[in-house]
């Protein structure tokens, strides 16, 4: 496995690769890498003749009081770990390699991006949206795979590539949790022994929505109390939001539609934590 660190260097081996007729697929990560990340490399790894992992944590999608440079950086243990995965190249550009002095165009979304998570980090995923573009653009990939938990900037993603008419298909992966229910996430790490047992209030609540949901509750209102209700009764949980979205516009929704999501962010003392539950039923009917 090679570690890429300039667009010129990534450009050239996709050509070379492009040449000899092969596929490509394409994880995006910032690092820190865990099992759900490893679940997207191996799907990728399944479905694609190569695969490139880019580890970037990218300045332009925090926000100036968030944790971009804490953010936990260890490119050889992430670099060992895609090796086992059987990750062809890991792409590593520096800051300036991608924005360099005078760097000056963005990708907005007019939509999706006014709730949840959005709404919350001003400016995250034109941050994101760019960061993503410009990946795009560098890897030319067949397929790009991204984690469920991150339900907003699946959807958002999935939107920019339908609008922008590009090539890519966009995949989402299931969340990957924690023998005890917790999200893996890069974050965490930051957890203390004690934040980490009360962070599981995230997903007691988020299952607690699906077993309302799967038992025929619709009213969100109703699905939200049980979440408050079972996040408030963590000390160290400050709830950031809880809404009941639907899929297609992440929009609040009264009545759940048949696709949507139950989308969660909870302060975990300084740690910001997000999970979500989807349901789906529009392939059941
Ligand atoms: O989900 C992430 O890790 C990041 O938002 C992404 C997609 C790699 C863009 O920086």
């Amino acid at each position: 496995m090679e570690i890429i660190t300039t667009v010129a260097d990534m450009k050239a081996k996709v050509a070379e690769w492009k040449a000899e007729g092969l596929t490509i697929g394409l994880t995006p990560t910032m690092g820190a890498l865990h099992e759900g990340h490893m679940s997207l490399m191996e799907r990728a790894v399944a479905e694609c003749d190569r695969v490139v992992t880019s580890v970037f944590v990218n300045p332009i999608q925090f926000g100036p009081n968030e944790d971009y440079d804490n953010y936990p950086r260890d490119l050889e243990r992430d670099a060992a770990i895609a090796e086992s995965k059987g990750v062809s190249v890991v792409f590593h550009p520096s800051v300036e390699e991608m924005y360099p002095e005078n760097y000056n165009c963005y990708v907005t979304m007019e939509t999706l991006t006014d709730t949840l998570c959005g709404a919350k980090r001003p400016g995250h995923f034109r941050g994101v949206c760019t960061v993503v573009n410009k990946l795009f653009n560098i890897v030319d990939p067949d397929k790009a795979f991204f984690g469920q938990k991150d339900a907003q900037q699946l959807a958002i993603i999935k939107r920019m590539v339908s609008d922008l008419n590009m090539r890519v298909k966009v995949f989402g992966c299931p969340i990957v949790r924690e023998e005890d229910g917790l999200a893996k996430s890069s974050r965490n790490t930051y957890l203390s022994a004690e934040e980490r047992t009360a962070a599981l209030c995230l997903s007691r609540s988020i299952f607690k929505a699906q077993e309302l949901i799967e038992g025929g509750e619709r009213d969100a209102a109703t699905v939200k109390r049980a979440v408050i209700e079972v996040i408030e009764a963590e000390p160290l949980a400050r709830i950031d939001y809880v809404e009941v979205v639907s899929l297609a516009n992440m929009q609040p929704v009264e009545t759940l539609g048949e696709a949507g999501l139950v989308a969660i962010a909870v302060y975990i003392g300084k740690t910001r934590l997000i999970d979500n539950f989807l349901y789906d039923y529009t392939e059941a009917e």
